[in-house]
């Protein structure tokens, strides 16, 4: 019997993950939500929020979905893994209590220290005089992550008293992201990585490690965004760090959440560091990073929606299989992004690219696309090494006419 998905999420990642399961022989139909205009080649995209539990759990039951795979961390920390189990729907995505290995640093800090896995020393602070007096009383630059949802503004890494005075002030005295703790942690230095795994209670199952450039301008210059760029095949990861990770940050966390009732059941994501005491970790997420999972799946060479199945029902799968070859995507952002942007410019060329171009923020009009987001578009490339990939990623992408896109011309700079 031929399966059919639905996937929660809109953006180039959902896309990503679409064209994975759409290359299943198991698949038949797929449901995204509210998916976009490009998800719409490949998928049936159904109008509601990736946050609306009630309306994704009616719809995955009325339409008898056989697996739902969660995208957005949002759509998880509102539940709606919990939701779908407890009606008896098959579902690639953790509790809402696991998902606190994302949505709370400091549950994340107390559950390294716990448990050894290696991550900065931290102290966490609900009090401004305290949080300023541990600051002064280390070395700076103070790396000060606001403890909550902040969509990755939280963060700020303070180089002396006074830019520490003023982020404390903002995040606990004029409380600008609602009410929180600030967890105060060491800076750490080297080059940072992305490990994603499968995982399934003890099961962890790996990804090719992927580095993302968050950072909108070359040189990693000018503000933070959602992610520029990313590639996968890094030379500064040797296969014994790789394994280090594996062992000691990933596999030991899986084991963690386990042991706090808290079981995982869909990615973790660890946003690692390479620092000269060894692999660290900075983040955990709770999904699919974005943009790496765009560069990470199309090289998944075994059936997308066995692993998506095997991990949802707690069954043993079989080790992925990955293709031999590096991937490299460039994003396409609207000039101004991530500040202000105008959207509804004509897209043309698309069709004249050879390689996967997943959309992260198109709409249709009249029969052609339009841009209708910060990041607009993703184009990626495979290689027999990173050199090739670029060469072909960024000739692709000069098919493209868009007037208001720009792009980085230097993803992947620390693996060339
Ligand atoms: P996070 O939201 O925790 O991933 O932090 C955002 C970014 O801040 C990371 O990608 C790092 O570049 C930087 N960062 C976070 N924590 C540290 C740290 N302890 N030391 C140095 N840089 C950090
Ligand atoms: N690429 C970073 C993230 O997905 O949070």
């Amino acid at each position: 019997m031929k399966k059919t998905v639905l996937v929660i999420g809109g953006g180039g990642r959902e896309h990503a993950i679409v064209c994975a399961l759409r290359r299943s022989p198991q698949v038949e139909k797929i449901y995204c939500a509210p998916g976009n205009a490009g998800i719409a080649q490949q998928a049936e995209c159904i109008p509601l929020k990736d946050t609306d539990v009630e309306g994704l759990k009616a719809f995955a039951l009325e339409k008898g979905v056989d697996l739902t795979v969660v995208g957005p961390e949002a759509a998880l920390a509102a539940g709606v893994a919990d939701a779908f189990r407890a009606a008896g729907l098959k579902i690639f995505g953790h509790s809402a209590s696991a998902t606190a290995i994302e949505s709370s640093k400091e549950f994340a800090k107390r559950l390294m220290e716990k448990y050894g896995i290696p991550t900065a020393a931290y102290r966490s602070f609900s009090e401004y005089d305290e949080a300023l007096a541990y600051v002064l009383s280390r070395p700076f630059p103070a790396v000060l992550k606001y403890d909550g949802l902040a969509a990755g503004k939280g963060v700020v890494i303070a180089q002396d008293a006074q830019e520490a005075r003023a982020a404390l002030q903002d995040m606990l005295v004029d409380e600008s992201f609602g009410k929180g703790r600030v967890v105060v942690e060491d800076f750490l230095t080297g080059p940072e990585f992305s490990f994603m795994c499968f995982v399934d209670g003890e099961r962890v199952y790996p990804m090719p490690l992927a580095q993302d450039h968050k950072r909108a301008f070359d040189g990693d210059k000018g503000p933070n965004t959602g992610g520029m760029g990313a590639y996968t095949g890094l030379p500064f990861i040797s296969e014994e760090d790789r394994e280090f990770a594996y062992r000691h940050i990933l596999c030991a966390t899986a084991s963690a959440m386990c042991k706090e009732g808290r079981p995982l059941c869909g990615v973790l994501y660890g946003g690692l560091m390479k620092t000269p005491q060894g692999i660290k970790v900075i983040e955990f997420n709770a999904r699919f990073g974005d943009p790496e999972t765009e560069v990470v799946l199309p090289l998944l060479e075994s059936d997308a929606y066995e692993i998506f199945s095997a991990v949802a029902s707690g069954e043993e799968a079989q080790q992925p299989r990955w293709r031999d070859a590096v991937t490299m995507g460039v994003v396409l952002a609207s000039k101004g992004y991530p500040g202000h942007y105008e959207k509804g410019f004509p897209i043309a060329g698309l069709e004249k690219v050879s390689t996967p171009v997943l959309h992260m923020g198109t709409a249709l009009r009249e029969g052609g696309y339009v841009t209708a987001g910060g990041r607009v578009l993703m184009v990626v490339a495979e290689g027999k090494d990173i050199a090739a990939a670029r060469e072909k990623v960024y000739a692709e992408i000069a098919r493209i006419d868009c007037p208001n896109l720009f792009f980085r011309y230097d993803i992947a700079y620390q693996a060339l």
